[in-house]
């Protein structure tokens, strides 16, 4: 696993998405994989405007996200099909039918089925992932087994309260939301994880130091990837550094 430490936050972005950048201009028929969250949301702005100076296409790209809101519709502005055409897709040259974001809505079980058969289609090329305070990624949240496979995830305390300051209050978070599998998630080609914020410097340091794999921080299992990259920044690393195990 390769660990960058950057100046700052801004750095970490702009780097995560020439990453993404690269791979596209190197297979303009690239599969990328994304995320959603604050921090994805600092990726995509660097990505729209390497697309608004003429360094990249999406024409031929395609997508799959991670996860998705039970409950939520579309429209409603968290979702994360919205926050992806709103934050990403709107503003680049990208086809919508190339877009896939499972759907929260309807029938649950046929949507997890469509999003395990949906993966499979064809590997994805870079996959940009983030990570909770409580060591999440994607929806995989702290257990005593991961699974392997898209499924039904009920969220926890932590991630609703850490999810809320989208929202007008606690109470209009969803409890429950569909995820993609671990192995599905390192099925990826490559993996570029990014990292901000003094509330994730336990979650970060279960990553990047020491050589344990715990289901309890799931990131730790990206350690197995042979081509996984986390960035983060420098104050966050040097929090990093001072905690205790
Ligand atoms: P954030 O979320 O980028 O909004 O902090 C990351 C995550 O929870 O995976």
């Amino acid at each position: 696993m390769q660990i960058i430490v950057t100046e700052n936050y801004e750095r970490s972005c702009e780097i995560a998405a020439k990453m993404i950048a690269d791979v596209v201009r190197a297979k303009p028929d690239a599969r990328l994989g994304l995320a959603t969250g604050g921090t994805a949301g600092a990726v995509y702005a660097n990505l729209i405007k390497e697309y608004r100076e003429g360094r990249l296409d999406f024409s031929k790209v395609s997508t799959i996200n991670l996860d998705e809101y039970i409950g939520l519709p579309p429209e409603h502005p968290q979702s994360y099909r919205y926050y992806m055409d709103h934050n990403l897709f709107n503003h680049v040259n990208i086809d919508k039918q190339n877009t896939y974001v499972v759907s929260g809505m309807g029938d649950i079980e046929q949507n997890v089925a469509d999003f395990r058969r949906k993966v499979q289609e064809e590997p994805v090329d870079i996959q940009l992932l983030g990570i909770g305070a409580n060591g999440h990624i994607a929806f995989n949240e702290p257990d005593s087994v991961l699974k392997e496979k898209a499924h039904v995830v009920e969220l926890t305390e932590s991630t609703v309260k850490a999810n809320s300051r989208f929202f007008d209050s606690i109470d209009e978070v969803p409890r429950k939301a569909i995820t993609m599998g671990i192995r599905e998630i390192m099925s990826a080609k490559s993996l570029v994880l990014v990292a901000t914020g003094k509330e994730k410097a336990q979650a970060v340091r279960g990553l990047i130091m020491g050589d344990v794999i715990d289901s309890r921080n799931p990131s730790t299992v990206i350690k197995l990837h042979h081509n996984a990259t986390v960035i983060i920044d420098n104050a966050l690393y040097e929090l990093v550094a001072s905690q205790k195990d």
